[in-house]
């Protein structure tokens, strides 16, 4: 069966298109005041447990509702491919087909932004090798990896496993910390990329005892280069939370955040090129021991996020479920914020069973900020009635078995 991927703009800026026209189309359903960033249609082909989904939408807010096992997180991560990386799973791309299909998927989603549309699609095609990477299209142009779709829509997320975001290790706050940098570097993810390649390449050679220094050399240039880059990326990031933060937003209290690293500490005190050339030093003097321990002992690989309940100044990681899932959303609705003031541009997010946690005052709170937001908010709870302060910005889908339906209102 041939699925069509559908298409999009591929450099295009993300203030939106101005060729074309961002009319409604027949079959949308207006609630309220529209958002002027919004996925305003979605389809979706042999998508996990989704066979075919198609809908429409201007609201504001979107809420999936539906059963345990619906398809609900399924449509959300879907949604997340139209940002780059692996999605808001982390999926391998070898689970996201239909079971018992032919593997090929496709997401296709018309974007709209204020002064236009453009029309966004990812997945397989039918000719693709397994394990070969997603394609993207934006607006029919086949874009090189998923770096184009940076520049044409930025995504966040908070999902359930995020609620231990702050208990467990390091790996999933650097990837939290770097989503918050994507917004306002596009590039980040292909330098994070890069450096991760190459340190994977130096500690394949040190494991193998492999003594080539110009090698070696060469991939520690390359990670002394793009680990700085990195570094500095997220420490800016850290400065711009921490001035769109001061005060939070009540009852969603105020961070503090920290990037905590090696290479972050570097740059407060000395300029990017000392550092990197320390770095490049530091990384030459440790491959007798790297080789010994595997990695890299050095290096922003290792960066952790610290992040602090500002008005009880308590590490985020004492403080309580619903605590640490109202600084989530303090950061996230920060960033946000701060991506519309400073690019003019509004993130689209994804909030997969917010109100899990958040009592009553805070979930009365987050709807009229996402009411507030310029841009659209999905959001699932298996819960429709948790939804209903949500009144008219919202529109509501029932999920059930991979099958969507609009909810009467
Ligand atoms: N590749 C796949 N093919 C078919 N089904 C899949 C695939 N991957 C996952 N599923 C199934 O999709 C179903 C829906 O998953 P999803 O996580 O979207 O449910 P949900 O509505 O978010 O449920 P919950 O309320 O429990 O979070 C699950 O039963 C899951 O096993
Ligand atoms: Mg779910």
């Amino acid at each position: 069966m041939a699925v069509r991927i559908a298409v999009a703009a591929s450099d295009r800026p993300f203030q939106g298109p101005v060729s074309r026209d961002s009319g409604s189309e027949g079959t949308e359903w207006l609630a309220g005041e529209s958002p002027a960033v919004a996925v305003t249609r979605l389809n979706l082909t042999n998508y996990r447990n989704i066979r075919h989904l198609r809908l429409e939408t201007e609201a504001k807010v979107v809420v999936l509702s539906g059963p345990n096992g619906a398809g609900k997180t399924n449509v959300l991560e879907a949604l997340s491919f139209l940002s780059p990386g692996r999605g808001l799973r982390r999926a391998r791309l070898a689970d996201v087909p239909r079971r018992g299909g032919t593997g090929v998927w496709a997401v296709a989603a018309r974007v709209r932004y204020p002064r236009g549309v453009i029309e966004i699609g990812t997945g397989v095609a039918p000719d693709q090798r397994v394990g070969e990477r997603r394609l993207v299209r934006i607006d029919g142009q086949v874009a090189r990896g998923t770096a184009a779709l940076g520049r044409a829509l930025t995504v966040n997320w908070l999902t359930p496993p995020m609620d231990r975001l702050f208990i467990d290790g390091p790996s999933p706050r650097r990837r939290f910390l770097d989503r918050l940098v994507y917004g306002f570097d596009v590039d980040h993810a292909a330098r994070v990329s890069a450096y991760d390649r190459a340190l994977r390449e130096r500690s394949r050679l040190l494991r193998d005892g492999r003594s080539d220094a110009a090698w070696l050399g060469a991939l520690e240039e390359t990670m002394a280069a793009c680990g700085i880059a990195v570094a500095a990326a997220r420490r800016e990031t850290i400065c711009r939370l921490r001035s769109g933060m001061k005060a939070g937003v009540s009852p969603f209290p105020a961070a503090t955040v920290a990037a905590d690293g090696d290479v972050e500490r570097w740059l407060d005190v000395m300029p990017a090129i000392d550092a990197e050339g320390r770095f490049r030093a530091a990384l030459e003097a440790a491959r007798d021991c790297d080789a010994r321990s595997g990695g890299a002992a050095v290096g922003p690989h290792r960066t952790d996020l610290a992040v602090c309940h500002a008005g009880k100044d308590m590490p985020a990681e004492d403080c309580s479920t619903g605590e640490q899932k109202a600084l989530l959303v303090s950061i996230v609705l920060a960033d946000a914020r701060l991506q519309e003031a400073r690019l003019g541009r509004a993130p689209l997010l994804l909030f997969d069973e917010i109100v899990a946690h958040l009592d009553a005052t805070r979930r009365e709170a987050l709807f009229e900020l996402l009411i507030d937001r310029p841009a659209q908010t999905w959001i699932t709870g298996t819960d429709r009635s948790l939804f209903d302060r949500l009144g008219s910005a919202a529109r509501r889908f029932g999920v059930d078995d991979g099958r969507i339906s609009a909810s009467p209102e």
